[in-house]
């Protein structure tokens, strides 16, 4: 068996934009904290800000911050957030974005959606010109899988079932393979209407307010 450790091509940008995030981190704040290796990096360096705590997007970020010592809280105790910062799969020049891919889009999307600024941080593998090529993450309740899969394939995808994987909320993922996202709001909406559907990876309605994205030459802004 090999031992050498798998390192992430990308992980020096990921660190990069992660450390120019914090500029965006004002003292006291409860910051809605995203999921994924991007933001395991903003996590690491989170002991160098003072916050008053934070609303974490998936169990395992949550986990991670209350083992820094960060006070969770629920986000119904706290009503509408200043930040939320997270990564994304893809993003597009308006900051339409595909989340999902670490399958915590849905409690994802309600912290944003209760957040008046995202920050999303990227490195130069995300940015897209049209989304579409990383697959949309819909999250299904188990029993309408099948269902879904079917609506999802007369909207032209190829939804393929997350094997062994069940959402903080108990949930299913079909990962969607061939939509065309022409129009990413409309098709976020059309996807929601699927009976079934409890949340999809297109974050339109909820796009990113400002990006930040890094490259080999440093990290960029684009609001
Ligand atoms: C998890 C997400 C993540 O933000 C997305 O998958 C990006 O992750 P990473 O920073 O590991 O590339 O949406 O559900």
């Amino acid at each position: 068996m090999s031992n050498t450790a798998h390192t992430d091509p990308k992980l020096a940008q990921k660190q990069a934009v992660a450390k120019s995030a914090l500029a965006y981190i004002e003292d006291g704040m409860i910051l809605g904290v995203g999921t994924g290796s991007t933001v395991n990096c903003l996590i690491e360096l989170l002991p160098q800000v003072r916050l008053k705590g934070a609303v974490a997007s998936s169990q395992v970020t949550e986990d991670k911050l209350r083992a820094l010592g960060i006070e969770i809280f629920d986000l119904n105790a706290v009503g509408e957030l200043d930040l939320y910062i997270d990564g994304a799969d893809e993003i597009d020049a308006h900051g339409n974005m595909i989340k999902g891919g670490g399958g915590a889009l849905t409690r994802e999307k309600i912290v944003a959606v209760a957040s008046k600024r995202f920050v999303c941080m990227v490195d130069d593998s995300k940015t897209v010109a049209k989304l579409g090529k990383f697959p949309v993450a819909v999250e299904v309740l188990p029993q309408a899988r099948s269902y879904v899969a079917r609506e999802l394939v007369k909207l032209g995808g190829e939804p393929v079932y997350r094997e062994g994987f069940v959402t903080d909320y108990g949930n299913v993922i079909l990962d969607t393979y061939d939509l065309d996202i022409t129009d990413p709001a409309e098709l976020e909406s059309t996807l929601n209407n699927i009976v079934g559907v409890v949340c999809n990876g297109i974050f339109a309605s909820q796009s990113a307010h400002i990006m930040l994205k890094a490259g080999d030459d440093g990290v960029s802004t684009v609001k």
